[in-house]
């Protein structure tokens, strides 16, 4: 394999390239390989457990949290969490700062996922300043960003397409809650790494797609176009990527809106339009944006989606282990 590209922190999507993603995914089907096998699986456990991977989520996840369970297992590490912050010093008035140093202490790599935006950058900018800085890994952060589920969404994508030619020349429909959608947010940023591929923003009008994204796409000429008309994007879209309505935020910001989503709800009727290599997306956990009955359609990888996450994980961890087996105590 080529050169292994130097990743550290993972705060944002931003600053990845295509050499990073194109060696994240190859050694992501590597590892998946390998794991069909008990040699292969055993011989990916012995890789490192002597390293501990740290799971600080404050706030409530699912997959992604079994998702970094599992890939530090597949790597062999142990891994601590803390889940609920009423478990955690900070109860006693400890500072979030002097939380993330002592983590530090005691584990070689961060998972963090917080209701917070920007805490995870804040965190490794401490960390950088310490004898210790152990990577960082932004598991969510508030509405801001997501940027794991970004490559294992690019990850799937690829995977996909990989007969006819990838991301490049694909026109992507992203709908839902683009407002406090993490992953969609995540997701646009990595587009700068492919060629000619095409946005349709679907949305509420109360949840359209911010400006500092939009701003984004067009210093890196991706064109985008914005609608909530669901059947016309999904009879030119490549992809679907469908999204929950994010109201846990509301209560941060005072705004519960009343929005219909019935005009988003994705259903057989969708899937009637979809072309017949067009694939549906969606982050999970799901409420009412795609209909059960569509997950038996082969285009539908929701569940391959999920299950990648693990693998994407696995490989991404395996890297930034790699690149601080020398961080200095
Ligand atoms: C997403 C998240 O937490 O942002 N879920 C996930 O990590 N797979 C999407 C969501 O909660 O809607």
């Amino acid at each position: 394999m080529e050169q292994m590209p130097k990743v550290k922190h993972v705060l944002t999507t931003k600053e990845f390239d295509r050499p990073f993603l194109d060696y994240l995914c190859n050694l992501t089907n590597r590892i998946r390989e390998m794991h069909r096998t008990p040699e292969g699986a055993l011989k990916l456990r012995s890789l490192w457990p002597h390293k501990r991977l740290m799971l600080y989520f404050t706030q409530p996840s699912s997959r992604t949290f079994l998702s970094f369970l599992a890939a530090g297992q597949n790597l062999g590490m142990d891994c601590a969490e803390i889940r609920d912050p009423r478990t955690s010093s900070e109860v006693k008035g400890e500072s979030f700062f002097d939380a993330i140093r002592t983590f530090s202490s005691y584990v070689d790599i961060i998972a963090m996922r917080t209701p917070e935006r920007n805490l995870a950058e804040q965190a490794a900018a401490h960390l950088d300043q310490t004898p210790r800085p152990v990577p960082i890994i932004n598991a969510g952060s508030g509405p801001d960003q997501h940027p794991t589920q970004a490559l294992l969404d690019v990850y799937t994508i690829l995977r996909s397409f990989k007969e006819i030619g990838g991301i490049d020349g694909k026109t992507i429909a992203m709908v839902g809650d683009l407002k406090r959608g993490r992953t969609v947010r995540s997701l646009s940023y990595l587009m700068k790494n492919f060629h000619d591929v095409n946005l349709i923003f679907v949305s509420p009008e109360q949840f359209k797609m911010e400006d500092d994204i939009l701003d984004f796409l067009r210093r890196h000429h991706i064109p985008y176009s914005e609608t909530d008309q669901l059947k016309d994007a999904v009879a030119q879209a490549d992809a679907v990527y469908l999204t929950r309505i994010q109201d846990e935020h509301d209560q941060m910001v005072g705004a519960s809106a009343q929005v219909d989503y019935q005009p988003f709800y994705f259903t057989p009727a969708h899937l009637a339009l979809l072309k017949p290599r067009g694939i549906v997306m969606h982050p999970l956990p799901r409420r009412q944006e795609l209909d059960p009955a569509c997950d038996s359609d082969p285009r539908v990888k929701i569940w391959r989606q999920e299950r990648n996450g693990m693998w994407v994980r696995t490989a991404l961890l395996h890297m930034i282990l790699k690149n601080t087996e020398e961080i200095s105590l």
